[in-house]
């Protein structure tokens, strides 16, 4: 194995943001999370060497790497710069792991690895750290149970989880939380099973599974939020270009959104409608958005983004909506006190299982900075038009507050100070740098 991408970037443990006038620019991002999590797994259990270029700098996409090493593929990183890896596929199976599979801080690692080793004729043992070992895996483990795999946990709920797998039976499941990890691990674990295996789902989460499954040669059927996958199909390897992530890309955006005379340009972006949400939702407030050079590879769309700041109105987030912005409300509420009528987040219950609360965390650091905020059971409503002072933010560790809490600061009077802003190296390394580089003073 040689170095993963994007080791050579680490962000200090306390970064210091100070207001801005502006934001310009141009830029491309390192690639897609969810992608580069799904294309390594599945070149993982397919036949021949997959590359994949631009794969995400993120400590989680290095956490499913180091994972699948344990299970016996082989990778290289070819190219440190361009973030291109070769995976050698090892076919449907693995090998028994010799130590504890570490998922680091990715939930997206530990529930769609574990659809894989649910099908696997060995014992294997996964845990993470701290934050992952409090974020609920029963959702996974029932459906996999109901296949036939064995999984213990702690309190039948949390990690670390023990899996015994092997011959697995095909289910027709109906999601009882809108949970694109949850569809996908039971997808995975399909295509290991006797038999069509189908998930239900109330509300369409991202699709990243099912276009990927598709990408390595196997059939997936979709409709009406049904999707089937008829087990034993074999999988072979592509060569892809992963987009650049979307959900990275939204804090610029919403940096972008605080200014009226702001202008960006983020080309080879991810265009995949389960992940745009938030292009409808900055629109609507107001700001000038165009799209060009969309092109579709292994089925997902890319395209080049243009746009430009305007006014902010103010708009409500709810029911199948705040599902698809799910990565993405955290720093749409932190721009919300600099709208003008405030965002209102409802159905957003999920946000308190990820990485940290981040309905109390998002409001706790509001709440320094100076705002008005009302926490909701499932949400945040934050009123518009209101001025935030710079102050103490913690990030509890989580990638996105740290993030998120860096764009408020940016239109706060006096310094923001940010601690365990390292948590940001868990999806984007360099967030903080190339921030830096786009704003003006
Ligand atoms: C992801 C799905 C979402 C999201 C996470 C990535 C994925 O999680 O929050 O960052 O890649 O499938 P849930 O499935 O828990 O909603």
């Amino acid at each position: 194995m040689s170095s993963r991408p994007g080791t050579e970037v680490k962000t200090e443990p306390t970064v210091i943001v100070r207001p801005a006038r502006n934001v310009a620019g141009a830029l491309r991002l390192p690639g897609d999370k969810s992608i580069s999590h799904r294309y390594a797994m599945l070149a993982a259990i397919a036949e021949g060497t997959t590359r994949l270029e631009n794969y995400s700098t993120g400590a989680d996409c290095a956490s499913t790497l180091a994972c699948l090493q344990k299970l016996g593929c082989r990778w290289e990183c070819k190219d440190q710069s361009l973030n291109i890896i070769e995976i050698h596929g090892k076919g449907p199976q693995l090998s028994a792991p010799r130590t504890v599979l570490d998922c680091g801080n990715s939930g997206s690692t530990m529930r769609m690895l574990s659809g894989i080793l649910a099908g696997q004729p060995f014992t294997s043992e996964l845990t993470g750290d701290e934050s992952l070992l409090r974020r609920p895996m029963a959702r996974i483990i029932a459906p996999l149970t109901e296949m036939g795999a064995e999984i213990t946990a702690h309190d039948g709920n949390l990690p670390p989880l023990r899996i015994s797998g092997g011959r697995l039976k095909a289910i027709d499941y109906s999601m009882p939380v809108p949970s694109a990890q949850v569809k996908s691990c039971i997808l995975l674990a399909g295509l290991l099973a006797a038999g069509f295996t189908r998930v239900m789902e109330t509300v369409a989460t991202r699709d990243h599974t099912e276009l990927a499954l598709r990408a390595f040669g196997a059939q997936v059927d979709v409709e009406n939020k049904r999707v089937s996958i008829r087990g034993g199909q074999n999988l072979q390897c592509i060569h892809a270009l992963i987009p650049g992530d979307l959900s990275s890309a939204a804090f610029f955006l919403c940096a972008a959104a605080l200014f009226p005379d702001s202008h960006l340009m983020i080309s080879g972006l991810l265009m995949n409608p389960t992940r745009a949400r938030l292009l409808d939702v900055l629109t609507r407030l107001g700001m000038g958005i165009s799209v060009t050079q969309i092109e579709e590879q292994h089925g997902e769309a890319i395209g080049t983004l243009d746009i430009r700041g305007k006014a902010l109105k103010g708009v409500t987030l709810s029911g199948a909506e705040s599902a698809a912005l799910i990565d993405e409300l955290p720093v749409l509420a932190a721009i919300a006190p600099y709208t003008e009528s405030g965002i209102e987040i409802r159905d957003a219950r999920e946000l308190r299982v990820k990485e940290s609360d981040r309905i109390a965390v998002t409001a706790a650091n509001l709440r320094a900075m100076g705002a008005r905020v009302e926490e909701l059971e499932d949400g945040l409503r934050i009123p518009g038009g209101q001025s935030l002072h710079g102050a103490e933010i913690d990030s509890h560790g989580d990638h996105r507050i740290a993030m998120a809490f860096a764009i408020a600061a940016l239109r706060a009077h006096g310094e923001t100070r940010i601690t365990g802003a390292d948590a940001a190296d868990v999806s984007y390394p360099g967030f903080f740098y190339i921030l830096d580089a786009l704003v003006q003073r």
